[in-house]
């Protein structure tokens, strides 16, 4: 008989871990509320075109794509952004902007499986459409912060980036995008000296290498020194300063919004995916070195995708990474309390009883256990036990002939007859 094994890369999410997921889940969908973001559902089957369009060589490549039976190029979702441009292009082109969308579920990607690294898994995903303002930029960083600290992760940083310093330097540069996009893949991997290289291939300037190099070796604890510093490295290059200018702008009302978010900025940080225009961040925690999630501001996906030109910002949490996360950090997710109840009939005759009482109480948003193996009640309750369970409900005849039941407290092992009507309100107010 074949043993079938799970899938390389891919878990079963067990009892505990199953609730630590949902209840990330839960905390990022509060999060959407309250900031205004609407919750959409994409499918996790997409067309191949659409989601390699933008998004880098490196998660191209990695894409489970097939053809469907319809012959049909098609892939699984490796991430949200590609969809939501979609929706934003198409359904959603005439609502009045700025829309604000959410979205959660599983991705695929077909990575080498490692710490942190799955081949499935789940994100939070929050895209704020159509403007352009730094205030949209803050938003989406300020949003992030509160989904941790909600989380209740602790000593999170923030590091941020501006895709416009470099790209603008090599545009000026007259380097073409197709190079631009390989110089940024190898310092996303900061295989900085195989960029630089690169680079000295083609004939770019010698001041412009230089240039990079000091953006790459800079290291400054402060934010603002750090940015004051590049300001002056890319003078010449009078995009590039526009960059600053707007990173300036986006790090001052972060300052000002009072929020104490711990930031530091990297010039030659970039991320895999191609369709970034302008400030990118990624979130860390001292424990793990992988990102707890990512994203930025990319102006030119929605009209690549035949919507008209609108600016966008947003943002992806690795919802696996930050259960990861909290592991490290000892935190135990937040889920709500329910009193759970088991009912063991007497004997197997009183089965119809047992379900009639058992979907009474649900209705009353009791967590109810009713007995389906027939065991004898001293089995069933060892069970309850080993499982936690705080309440027993003992139907028998004797009982059952006064309208009554048995009610017991497993963990004080106090008990005593009650009416049925009786048992909601017994348990719901901890009256036993
Ligand atoms: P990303 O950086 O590719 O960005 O993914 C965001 C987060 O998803 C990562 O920081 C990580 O926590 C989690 N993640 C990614 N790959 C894996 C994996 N193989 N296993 C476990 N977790 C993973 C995006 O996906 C962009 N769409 C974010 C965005 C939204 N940008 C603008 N809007």
């Amino acid at each position: 008989m074949t043993i079938f094994k799970i899938n390389r890369g891919m878990r079963d999410f067990l009892n505990k871990d199953a609730k630590t997921m949902k209840s990330i889940e839960n905390i990022a969908r509060k999060v959407a509320e309250l900031y205004g973001y609407e919750e959409i559902i994409t499918p996790v089957v997409e067309s191949f075109d659409l989601l390699s369009a933008k998004t880098g060589e490196e998660i191209r490549s990695r894409m489970y794509a097939f053809k469907d039976l319809g012959g049909r190029k098609v892939a699984l979702r490796p991430e949200f952004t590609a969809s939501v441009a979609r929706v934003v292009a198409t359904t959603l082109k005439n609502k009045p902007r700025p829309l604000r969308l959410f979205c959660v579920g599983s991705l695929y990607r077909y990575d080498e499986p490692q710490h942190g690294r799955y081949r499935e898994f789940w994100q939070s995903n929050y895209e704020l459409i159509g403007t352009n303002k730094p205030q949209a930029d803050a938003e989406i960083l300020l949003l992030t912060n509160s989904l941790l600290d909600k989380v209740g992760l602790k000593n999170y940083a923030f590091k941020i980036g501006h895709v416009g310093i470099i790209r603008e330097i090599l545009t000026q540069e007259n380097c073409k995008e197709e190079i631009q996009n390989k110089v940024m893949q190898l310092m996303d991997k900061k295989h900085y000296s195989e960029a630089i290289n690169l680079l000295k291939s083609i004939g770019i300037s010698k001041h412009c290498i230089s240039t990079l190099q000091k953006l790459t070796e800079l290291k400054t604890k402060n934010v603002f020194t750090t940015i004051s510093k590049i300001g002056k490295y890319v003078k010449n290059y009078y995009k590039a300063v526009e960059a600053i200018e707007n990173i300036t702008e986006i790090l001052n009302l972060i300052v000002e919004s009072e929020k104490r978010i711990d930031l530091f900025f990297d010039a030659s940080f970039v991320r895999g995916l191609e369709y970034y225009t302008g400030m990118i961040f990624e979130i860390f925690i001292p424990e793990i070195n992988i990102a707890l999630g990512g994203g930025g501001r990319y102006d030119k996906l929605i009209e690549l995708f035949g919507g008209e030109p609108t600016s966008a910002v947003g943002v992806a949490h690795g919802i696996d990474r930050i259960m990861l996360a909290m592991q490290n950090q000892k935190i135990l997710p937040k889920t709500k309390k329910r009193e759970t109840v088991v009912i063991i009939p007497i004997h197997t005759q009183l089965k119809k009883e047992v379900l009639q009482i058992s979907e009474k109480l649900r209705s009353t948003d009791l967590s109810v256990r009713a007995e389906v193996m027939d065991r004898k009640i001293t089995k069933a309750l060892e069970d309850a036990d080993r499982r936690n369970i705080s309440y027993a409900i003992i139907v028998g005849e004797r009982e059952l002939k006064e309208r009554a039941v048995v009610i017991r407290n497993l963990k004080t092992r106090e008990q005593r007859i009650i009416k049925k009507e009786d048992i909601a309100k017994t348990l719901l107010n901890g009256e036993i």
